[in-house]
């Protein structure tokens, strides 16, 4: 199961034009409710990540966040940097050929994330299930969570719940009838 969790502007942006997200976090939080996302890194193997949102999280002055394996796709690194080995790997190629090696490694529920990585797993059918959280503003540009599609893909939405009063999170499963 290839799945999303993640958290949009009411327009659709993961990110605003600089690449900025300090808007997600911008509703108070008094009691850091984590709206699911313990539960669902808990539901999942490993993580395939786009290079951009890698970077990203290298850049915040955290300790590496992830406990789960990452697979970031990237054609233009060549290595991963010393302090991620083996935690985070570089994987390349056609993404079914990269989901079949990852699976292959015993990976099966994935957690797919960054922006132009979920349009290309969309591009191929590859997403099951997506959580999107929106935020209630309006950003008016910045990095899409959508894109072009060929044709269209049927989700059926199978929760909808609302935090801090103010965020919707809804799960969409892939429906394939
Ligand atoms: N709102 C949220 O919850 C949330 C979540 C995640 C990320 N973000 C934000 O989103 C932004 C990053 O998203 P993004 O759309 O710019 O980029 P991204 O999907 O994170 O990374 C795109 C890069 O992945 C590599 N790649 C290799 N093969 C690919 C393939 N088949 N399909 C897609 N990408 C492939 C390419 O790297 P090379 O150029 O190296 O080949 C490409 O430039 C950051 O600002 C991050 O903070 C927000």
């Amino acid at each position: 199961m290839n799945k999303v969790f993640i958290a949009t502007s009411i327009d659709g942006y993961i990110a605003d034009s600089e690449g900025g997200i300090d808007w997600l976090n911008a509703i108070p939080n008094p009691n850091n409710d984590d709206m699911g996302y313990h539960d669902f890194m808990n539901s999942i193997d490993a993580l395939i990540m786009g290079r951009i949102t890698f970077e990203t999280v290298c850049s915040f002055d955290i300790e590496w966040p992830y406990q789960k394996p990452v697979f970031v796709l990237s054609n233009s690194l060549k290595s991963i940097p010393k302090e991620y080995e083996g935690k985070v790997f570089l994987v390349q190629g056609g993404l079914k050929d990269v989901v079949d090696e990852v699976k292959k490694k015993g990976y099966n529920n994935l957690y797919i994330d960054g922006g132009k990585t979920i349009q290309s797993f969309l591009k191929e059918d590859l997403i099951d299930e997506m959580t999107i959280s929106i935020i209630p503003i309006v950003l008016g540009n910045g990095i899409p969570l959508f894109g072009a599609l060929s044709k269209s893909l049927k989700f059926e939405c199978i929760s909808s719940k609302i935090y801090l009063n103010k965020i919707v999170q809804n799960v969409f499963s892939r429906s394939k009838d």
